[in-house]
């Protein structure tokens, strides 16, 4: 979509076109194409009503109830938290004090609008001039502009947002020297603006962050989303994993770098939820339920008794063994196992690869464990203790 496309939208023409399209939604295609173009919508603007229209259909969990009325472009769709992550960082910025907040690179808006909604004075710039009129129609309460953000004025703020772009030319990057806004412009926000959040892909080197700064790592229903650094007098703890299930978050805090005890495999065995993980936050798992690894490398955290935690999942252990293809699959045949859910931690087997190997067959669903426990490769049979 381009500025031109985007004012088309924005006529009574262009929300005509919009209501229609929206009407055909799960249409073919070329069918609803030709619909439009049958009521007299210009091609251009069938076209950009038709984009509109399935990206709204996808934005929900980052947009929410503004889903249907947003203006979005594919690539700021890609980009944009989740409206569940986005309300909790605005909450805990609130929280802590904050009353005006600069997005530096706010792209559609979905963190700005939280933290407008948070009732934060908010600010949003993005160098892009489509996704800056974008976001400036998604969050209304806003003052958003379009320009470099290493050029914004920050007299008017006490807090500053920065989420850089980890794509050039429709690419993803991965070394945040690539990053933009820059990597060193970004680390050096918090010496102008103590009060720093930014927001930085999962496996971020910890290393590269600005010094004091606390690691956050996100999850969503088990998939690690996001981490963010928080920065000056934001940092509460070292390191915090942030894990939300079914709609409620919870946090677990510590060092990242305490160190589990080990001792032998028990009766149950908690796969740690991955932000817990990568927040180097197995131990202090461990220790709110005075568990053990059976393994010092492993995160896998073995009890006696079952574990009920957010921060992972649970399973009874049905039988643990060196790992063999011939002994497991004989195993499973014994019980008929037909559906398995293979997980693994420590081990290089290539999981489908095995699948295809055990041939399963039965009525049974069972989970494998893939560890390794001393240096042996180690099959862990459990059922999933029900929360
Ligand atoms: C990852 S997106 C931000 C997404 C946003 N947090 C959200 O949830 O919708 C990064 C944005 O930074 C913008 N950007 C990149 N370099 C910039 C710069 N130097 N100045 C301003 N904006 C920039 C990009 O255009 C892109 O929209």
């Amino acid at each position: 979509m381009d500025l031109d496309q985007l004012a088309l939208l924005r006529t009574p023409d262009g929300a005509a076109a919009l209501a229609l399209a929206a009407e055909l939604a799960g249409a073919d295609e070329l069918a609803a194409a030709s619909a439009l173009r049958a009521r007299g919508f210009p091609p251009g603007l069938a076209a950009a009503a038709l984009t509109q229209v399935t990206l709204r259909a996808r934005a929900g969990a980052k947009f929410g109830a503004d889903a249907p009325r947003a203006f979005l472009t594919r690539a700021g769709l890609e980009q944009a938290t989740r409206e569940i992550v986005a309300v909790r960082r605005a909450a805990r910025l609130r929280a802590a004090g904050v009353t005006a907040l600069a997005d530096l690179g706010c792209g559609l808006g979905a963190d700005l609008r939280a933290v407008a909604a948070a009732g934060i004075r908010a600010y949003g710039v993005d160098a892009d001039p489509v996704t800056a009129a974008c976001a400036a129609l998604n969050v209304p309460d806003a003052t958003v502009t379009c320009g470099d953000a290493r050029d914004f004025d920050l007299s008017a703020v006490d807090a500053v947002f920065c989420d850089p772009a980890r794509r050039s030319g429709g690419r993803r990057v991965f070394r945040p020297e690539d990053y933009s806004p820059p990597w060193d412009w970004v680390t050096a926000l918090p010496q102008r603006v103590p009060n720093t959040v930014l927001k930085l892909a999962p496996g971020i080197d910890q290393a590269l962050l600005p010094p004091g700064a606390e690691l956050e790592l996100v999850s969503v229903d088990g998939d690690v989303v996001e981490a963010a650094a928080w920065c000056g007098p934001l940092a509460r703890a070292p390191r915090r994993a942030t894990v939300f299930r079914d709609g409620m978050p919870h946090e677990l805090t510590g060092t990242g770098e305490e160190t589990a005890p080990v001792g032998p495999p028990g009766r149950y065995v908690t796969d740690p939820d991955g932000a817990v993980v990568r927040a180097h936050l197995v131990a202090e798992l461990a220790a709110a339920h005075s568990a053990r690894l059976a393994d010092p490398t492993i995160a896998y955290v073995w009890t006696d008794t079952p574990v009920t935690s957010p921060f992972g999942r649970c399973f009874g252990v049905v039988d643990t063994m060196p790992f063999s293809l011939k002994r497991l699959r004989a195993t499973l045949r014994e019980r008929g196992i037909g559906r398995l859910e293979i997980l693994k931690r420590g081990s290089a087997l290539d999981v489908e690869q095995l699948r295809r190997d055990l041939r399963l067959t039965g009525p049974n669903p069972l989970t494998l464990l893939l560890t390794r426990i001393s240096a042996t490769p180690t099959a862990v049979l459990a059922h999933p203790v029900v929360r």
